[in-house]
C-alpha cells in the first residue's frame, strides 16, 4: 500500500518561515481532512507537496512510498502520483481542455507504464478511445462537452474551475490528492456531484488530503482523520468529531484550549513553557491534542 509521509516539513516563501515543522501520513484509501484559520499554511503545505519553484523547503522531507520526492520536479511528482487541486486555479487562454487533458493523462499513462515495464514501449491510447475516457469523466461531473473545445479555465465560472480540477484529477487517477477549498465556490447541486466524483475515485487506490474549512463538505466526503493546522504546523489531531466541534466553536477555543504557544518554537516556546512551569527542553515543540498535552 503507497503512503505519503510528510516528517518536519519547514518552507520558507520570500525568506518567511511559514511551514514549522508539518508532520502528517496518508495511507492509499484513506482520507484526511486539513482544516485551519485562514493563513496558517495549508495551501503552502499544497504547494510544496506539489513543487511549486517559490517554497523553499528548509528542513524535512517528504517520502512517497519510501522515496524523498522533494528533489523532483512538480512534472515528476505528478507522475508518481501526486495531484493537487488548486484553491485558485489559473487560467491559460490558447490551451485548450481536451488537448491539455489528453497530454497529460499521456505523459502520466507513459511514466506509469515505463515504470511498470522498463526499457518497453509506451505506446499512447487511440483518441477515439482517450475521448470515451473523458466524456465518461464529464458526464459523472455533470460537464457539458462543450468545456473540451475551450481554453483551460479562460472565463469559466468559480464552480466550473473547481469542476475542471476533479476532472483532470479523475483522469489522472493519482494515488494522492491534495484538494485545496475545493468546495469553495461550489453551489449545493455542484458540491454533492464533485463530492460524488471525489468518492467515486475513493473506492479506488486514493489518499486524499482534503483542505476545506467547512463540515459541509466533510457530510458528503468523509474524513477519518481531521487535522488542525494553526501558524504553519499541526496543532490538533482527530476523528470527523474534531470538524464537527470546529464548527461549533470556532477556532479561538482551540487555540486558547490546545495551541496558546503556536507561534513560539524552540527557544522562545522554552522561556514562556518555563515561567508556566511546564518543564520543556529547547527545540520541542509542545504538541496538544484532544486527549490530552504531550511533549515531543
Ligand atoms: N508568495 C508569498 N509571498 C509572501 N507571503 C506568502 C506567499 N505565499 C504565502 N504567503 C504567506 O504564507 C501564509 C500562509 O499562506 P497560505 O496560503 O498557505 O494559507 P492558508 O492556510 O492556505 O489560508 P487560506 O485558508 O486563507 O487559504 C500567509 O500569511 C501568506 O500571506
Ligand atoms: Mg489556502
Amino acid at each position: 500500500m503507497a503512503s505519503l509521509e510528510i516528517k518536519n516539513l519547514h518552507a520558507k516563501v520570500e525568506n518567511r518561515e511559514i511551514l514549522r515543522g508539518v508532520n502528517l501520513t496518508l495511507n492509499q484509501g484513506e482520507v484526511h481532512a486539513l482544516m485551519g484559520p485562514n493563513g496558517s499554511g495549508k495551501s503552502t503545505l499544497a504547494y510544496v507537496l506539489a513543487g511549486h519553484p517559490n517554497y523553499e523547503v528548509t528542513e524535512g522531507e517528504v517520502l512517497l512510498d519510501g522515496e524523498n520526492i522533494l528533489d523532483l520536479e512538480p512534472d515528476e511528482r505528478a507522475h508518481r502520483g501526486i495531484f493537487l487541486a488548486f484553491q485558485y486555479p489559473t487560467s491559460i487562454p490558447g490551451v485548450n481542455v481536451a488537448n491539455f487533458l489528453r497530454q497529460s493523462y499521456n505523459k502520466v499513462q507513459q511514466s506509469r507504464f515505463m515504470q511498470a515495464n522498463p526499457g518497453g514501449e509506451y505506446k499512447a491510447p487511440p483518441v477515439a478511445e482517450f475521448r470515451k475516457r473523458l466524456t465518461g469523466k464529464m458526464s459523472d461531473l455533470r460537464m457539458d462537452r462543450s468545456f473540451m473545445g475551450r481554453y483551460l479555465n479562460e472565463g469559466f465560472s468559480g464552480g466550473e474551475k473547481k469542476r475542471m480540477e476533479i476532472l483532470q484529477m479523475a483522469m489522472l487517477e493519482p494515488k494522492f490528492a491534495i484538494m485545496d477549498e475545493t468546495d469553495s465556490g461550489l453551489d449545493i447541486d455542484a458540491l454533492r456531484t464533485v463530492a460524488e466524483g471525489v468518492n467515486s475515485q475513493l473506492t479506488g487506490n486514493l489518499g486524499a488530503l482534503v483542505i476545506t474549512h467547512y463540515q459541509r463538505l466533510l457530510n458528503y466526503i468523509k474524513p477519518q482523520y481531521v487535522h488542525i493546522m494553526m501558524n504553519g504546523r499541526i496543532v490538533a489531531n482527530g476523528g470527523p468529531e474534531l470538524a464537527e466541534e470546529l464548527d461549533v466553536k470556532g477556532y479561538d477555543w482551540l487555540r486558547q484550549t490546545y495551541a496558546p504557544d503556536e507561534v513560539m518554537v524552540g527557544d522562545e516556546l522554552a522561556e514562556v513553557t518555563e515561567k508556566r512551569g511546564v518543564g520543556v527542553a529547547p527545540g520541542i515543540t509542545i504538541k496538544r491534542t484532544l486527549a490530552g498535552q504531550q511533549a515531543e
